[in-house]
């Protein structure tokens, strides 16, 4: 069993138990010991050797060919280090970032926080990332070939007023390496981020960025999809009002969701009361309604790729019988290892 070498601690950390294999390999009980200790064990699962299809053309989408339905969602590989071993476990596609214009370090730690016996995580990260220079170049030399989605975001210390100007700035650098950028309007760690989903904010954010990409489409020759990243916390009726706008405005595909702030109970683990989003299990329900409501207000042609909560192939049929055409992993992969793409792929399709 080959080792995953990789770069990114937290997602070495996380995956290393799955991956290091080895003659001694642990076949995988878990014990409530590992639980604990957050090295939770499950057969170390071949790494396959690239993508498989959902059929044989794949899903088309946005333009774009995907193998297959389910890929990583960002925060996973910040800083793009990672895509060319991350491609082997078998995603469609692989979003990396958040990045913001200016390199950021992010919160102080303790900012990740495991809720072990909730299949959850919470962070208050806050986009710590090299930004989007250094890991535009870094990504233009890797051996990945599968699909690249780059996520941007703005500086913690621009003025909101000038947000606009910082995701110019990241759709301007990494537009040559992206075949599609999600702008993402919805991380809880960003003060005052998620405000820009408000229709005064988000339609002439949105209208800048579809102006600069018909700029950017003759220098690069291709044109990137450009999605919108949506909170699982704006209420019905600003889902509404969302899906309204964003009907009418030249926007490729929506991402639903991110984490959430608010903590849907039971939820058994202390770290729970700790400041940032939640992610995993308990955020599960949230997102598909949030995603159903998406896929009902724009008809059944608007791409939409769903995360949250994916823990399980049943987690993954769930959230496309909501309306996903694409799947997108995070904190399952973490409890559950890789092994979890192909059992959701085995029954999405
Ligand atoms: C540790 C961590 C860091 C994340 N960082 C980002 C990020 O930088 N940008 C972003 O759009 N989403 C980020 N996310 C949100 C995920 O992309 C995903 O939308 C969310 O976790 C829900 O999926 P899950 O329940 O499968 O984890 C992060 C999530 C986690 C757990």
């Amino acid at each position: 069993m080959a080792a995953l070498r990789l770069r990114n601690v937290f997602a070495r950390d996380a995956l290393a138990p799955y991956l290091a294999g080895g003659p001694g390999a642990s076949a995988g009980r878990v014990t409530g010991a590992q639980r604990d200790a957050g090295t939770v064990g499950v057969p170390a699962a071949a790494v396959p050797g690239g993508s498989p299809d959902t059929s044989a053309t794949g899903v088309g989408l946005m333009g774009l060919r995907f193998p297959n339905r389910v890929g990583l969602a960002a925060g996973f590989d910040k800083d793009g280090y990672d895509v060319d071993s991350l491609g082997r476990l078998g995603f469609g596609f692989i979003e990396v970032g958040t990045v913001t214009p200016r390199p950021q370090a992010g919160n102080p730690r303790p900012n990740l926080f495991r809720l072990v016996p909730d299949e959850a995580l919470v962070n208050r990260l806050g986009f710590n990332n090299e930004g989007a220079a250094a890991v535009a170049q870094r990504l233009e030399s890797r051996r990945y070939a599968g699909i690249l989605g780059v996520n941007i975001g703005k500086n913690f210390d621009t003025p909101l007023q000038k947000s606009g100007d910082d995701y110019m700035s990241c759709l301007r650098t990494v537009y040559g390496i992206a075949d599609y950028v999600t702008i993402n309007v919805s991380s809880p760690n960003t003060p005052g981020l998620r405000g820009l989903q408000d229709p005064g904010a988000l339609r002439p954010l949105l209208l800048e960025l579809a102006n600069l990409r018909e700029q950017l489409q003759p220098v690069h020759s291709k044109r990137v999809p450009l999605l919108v990243k949506l909170s699982p916390d704006l209420t019905d009726e600003q889902v509404a009002t969302v899906s309204r706008e964003l009907r009418e405005l030249p926007v490729d595909g929506i991402v639903a969701t991110n984490t959430t702030i608010s903590r849907p109970q039971p939820l058994k683990s202390a770290a729970a009361a700790e400041t940032g989003g939640l992610s995993g299990s308990p955020l599960h329900a949230r997102s598909i309604a949030v995603l159903r409501s998406l896929r009902a207000a724009l008809g059944p042609d608007f791409p939409i790729i769903g995360a949250g909560g994916i823990v399980s192939a049943e987690r993954g049929a769930a959230t496309r019988n909501a309306g996903a055409d694409l799947l997108q992993l995070y904190t399952g992969l973490i409890y559950r290892g890789p092994a979890l793409i192909r059992e959701v792929l085995a029954i999405v399709r």
